[in-house]
């Protein structure tokens, strides 16, 4: 069988370059060994964000009193948002493989293994292809902490089903993972504890930000330890016999621990770059070990592409889409090229945090001349009309010449309206020319149009 594009892996770059090159006529046949939508569809973006829109819609209740809206009791079933979950995958899993059949694109099931660029292998079939691309996405990484063998400890995946609540949770690593799930578990009632050996939590976003996160996160009961390098864990127990774990760490001043009934290890992914035959490509490699790829995706072997989370450039679904269109782009003969100046990056707490372009800590870093605006979320109308005793904070950050280099943002609904400070970044805008543009009032992203 011949196709002109094959493609290995059904996540988000993965099915986005199928229906692309449905779309633009070409024969393409995409490989999926598990589930097609990837780890964003079935067990992370998207079954995440539904399990936490049931917790905000359970703290929505619990606090509809600040609106004047009285509820009596509120209570919520685990096993109904969990079973509410799976529905919501199963409906986009479902449209992902419809879409692909309506661009009349081959799907098969299966592990393949590439033999070289031109042939791909699964089962039995041999697949001739034109071009390759490599969309195998990335996998829970888990660091040889002493110990961590001996325990059980649970991956977001078996934190998304656990249909039965701990009393305490034990999470090593406050990042975005960590941090989601610290937020769902505190809002149904888990007793929580963050440990991060960084300074503070969710390196990469803004660190006033996200210390102000941290901060209304305490004050509800999440307790952080910061600067704390986990270094083993072990088994423990209960007066009473039941079995705990015990997180081991160090700070600068001293050891400490923290005992838990269940422990999430969340301490980051690593590209999938084993097990599919990508050592027959012998393809260039950066320092770090990932896959080399131009502004067109391009790898380093003619008609062999790699996009998302494989390239280890950034583990966002929405990153891997926009990599997919380019390399199906470039393939077509259509000029296009990535660009990673405006990849928003949002945490969906509650509230919610996001950020675009660069930080105060990447400016400094390059030496770079700018200035900060910043202004609280209550100068949007909108927001204080939605948001009763919540602060939140919009900063923008704007280079010599009032270009605007980065924007961040906590408050709610931070991960819709960061978009518009994507927009101006990507298109370089300066203050003066986003100004102009018209915003809908009243909205939350007004903020902007204020901060400006
Ligand atoms: P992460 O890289 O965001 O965070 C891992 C954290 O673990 C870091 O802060 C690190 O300092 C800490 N850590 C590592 N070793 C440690 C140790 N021994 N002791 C204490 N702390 C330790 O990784 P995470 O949260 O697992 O997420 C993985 C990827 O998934 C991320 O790259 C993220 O972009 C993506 N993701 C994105 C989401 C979103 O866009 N909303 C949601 C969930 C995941």
């Amino acid at each position: 069988m011949k196709y002109q594009v094959a493609i290995i892996g059904g996540g988000p770059a993965g099915y986005t370059a199928a229906e692309a090159a449905g779309k633009a006529g070409l024969s393409a046949v995409l490989f999926e060994k598990q589930n097609l939508g990837g780890v964003c569809l079935n067990e992370g973006c998207i079954p995440t964000k539904t399990l936490l829109y049931s917790a905000k819609t359970y703290d929505g209740a619990r606090h509809a009193s600040k609106y004047a809206v009285n509820v009596p009791e509120v209570s919520f079933d685990l096993s109904k948002i969990i079973a509410r979950k799976q529905k919501v995958v199963r409906k986009l899993v479902l449209g992902v493989k419809s879409k692909l059949t309506a661009h009349n694109v081959t799907i098969v099931s299966g592990e393949a293994t590439v033999i070289d660029r031109n042939h791909v292998q699964c089962g039995e079939e041999i697949y001739e292809c034109e071009n390759l691309l490599l969309c195998t996405g990335s996998e829970t990484f888990i660091p040889g902490i002493p110990g961590v063998n001996s325990v059980p400890y649970w991956t977001h995946r078996d934190a998304l089903d656990s249909k039965e609540l701990p009393a305490s949770l034990a999470i090593i690593g406050g990042g975005v993972i960590g941090m989601e799930f610290a937020s769902f578990f505190n809002s149904l009632g888990v007793q929580v504890t963050v440990v991060e050996m960084l300074d503070e939590i969710l390196g990469g976003m803004d660190r006033e930000l996200s210390a102000m996160l941290r901060t209304e996160y305490a004050k509800r009961g999440i307790k952080f330890m910061l600067s704390a390098k986990v270094v083993s864990v072990a088994g423990a127990s209960s007066e009473d016999g039941q079995p705990l774990i015990q997180v081991n760490y160090e700070t600068a001043e001293g050891a400490g621990s923290v005992i838990a009934e269940k422990l999430l290890m969340s301490v980051g992914r690593r590209p999938v770059t084993k097990g599919f035959g990508l050592e027959n490509l012998n393809l260039a490699k950066t320092e770090r070990g990932n896959i080399c790829v131009n502004e067109q995706m391009q790898t380093s072997l003619p008609g062999v592409y790699a996009c998302g989370d494989l390239t280890g450039f950034s583990l966002l679904a929405h990153t891997a889409v926009r990599e997919a269109e380019v390399a199906i782009h470039t393939i077509i003969g259509q000029k296009d090229a990535m660009s990673y100046r405006a990849i928003p990056g949002v945490v969906y707490t509650n509230p919610e945090i996001a950020g675009v372009g660069e930080t105060e800590d990447s400016l400094q870093q390059k030496g770079a001349t700018y200035r900060v605006v910043k202004l609280p979320m209550a100068y949007s109308g909108r927001f204080v009309a939605e948001n009763e005793g919540v602060n939140g904070v919009c900063k923008l950050l704007l280079g010599g010449d009032d270009t605007v280099l980065g924007a961040h943002v906590l408050g709610n609904p931070a991960s819709e309206i960061i978009t518009l400070a994507g927009m101006a970044i990507e298109l370089k805008l300066t203050a003066g020319e986003w100004k102009k543009i018209v915003f809908p009032h009243p909205t939350v992203g007004e903020i902007f149009k204020e901060a400006l």
